[in-house]
């Protein structure tokens, strides 16, 4: 089935006088349980198209439709409500709060949801620990090494069970070692949790881990192929 389906979308920035046409009529679709890089050169589209995907911005024109709703349509809180329940997102930095435990950074996504304390505490902990940082829930970020930073980022996206990983650059600020880690862990949650891995990447090696490559290049699709050697 496909859980994301993208039909002519195009996304235009304005600021002032100036118009970016960030996006030209880009149509996709993807699978569930699909693992896709997206490549392309600096300024080509991918984290505005990953933004649309994950229900951060509206498009300013096309179809979204994110496993039957249509994004399009939704208001922004709606879209929230939405981007809240099927997705979770993987930045390059990491993205967490310093003065926070890796164990309460994790819990942040379910204190929006109006879980309770032990509750929480609970999916927090067994989500660390699926990333293997069942020793390290007390550290403060600043306490914790690139790559663990990035897998508590990677336990806090996935502790509300979304349908949908989004990453932007998740090896981005990583050796090489921490990055095939952070690739070893995507390819468990998408094999063995079933979830649909969306990334964006500029390291080939990095998009090899996934099925499929779209590039674009100047907001636009230039490719779009399935991996046949994958790092796996
Ligand atoms: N908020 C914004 N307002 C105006 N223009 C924007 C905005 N965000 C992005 N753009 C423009 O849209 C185009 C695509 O930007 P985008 O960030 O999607 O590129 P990218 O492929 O992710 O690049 P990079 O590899 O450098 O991260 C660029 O020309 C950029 O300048
Ligand atoms: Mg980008």
């Amino acid at each position: 089935m496909d859980i994301i389906k993208m039909e002519d979308i195009s996304k235009l920035y304005k600021s002032g006088q100036i118009q970016v046409e960030a996006l030209k009529n880009i149509s996709f679709n993807i699978k569930e349980k699909e693992f896709v890089s997206i490549m392309g050169p600096s300024g080509s589209g991918k984290s505005t198209l990953l933004n649309l995907i994950g229900c951060l911005d509206h498009s300013t024109g096309g179809n979204y439709e994110l496993a039957g709703n249509q994004v399009n349509k939704l208001s922004d809180s709606k879209m929230s409500e939405v981007r809240n329940l099927f997705i979770g997102f993987v930045f390059q930095s990491f993205h967490l709060l310093p003065r926070m435990s890796a164990l309460k950074n994790v819990e942040i996504p379910l204190v929006y949801r109006g879980m309770n304390n032990k509750k929480r505490k609970e999916l927090a902990e067994n989500a660390l620990e699926q990333v293997g940082l069942k020793d390290r829930m007390t550290h403060l970020p600043a306490q914790l090494s690139g790559g663990q930073q990035q897998r508590v980022a990677i336990a806090r996206a996935i502790v509300g069970n979304p349908s949908i990983i989004l990453a932007d650059e998740p090896t981005g600020a990583l050796d090489s070692k921490a990055g095939e880690l952070i690739m070893e862990l995507f390819i468990e949650l998408n094999e063995k949790s079933s979830m649909t891995i969306v990334q964006v990447t500029h390291e080939e090696f990095i998009a090899e881990y996934g099925s499929r490559i779209i590039r674009l290049a100047d907001g636009q699709i230039v490719s779009d192929n399935i991996v046949e050697e994958r790092n796996v």
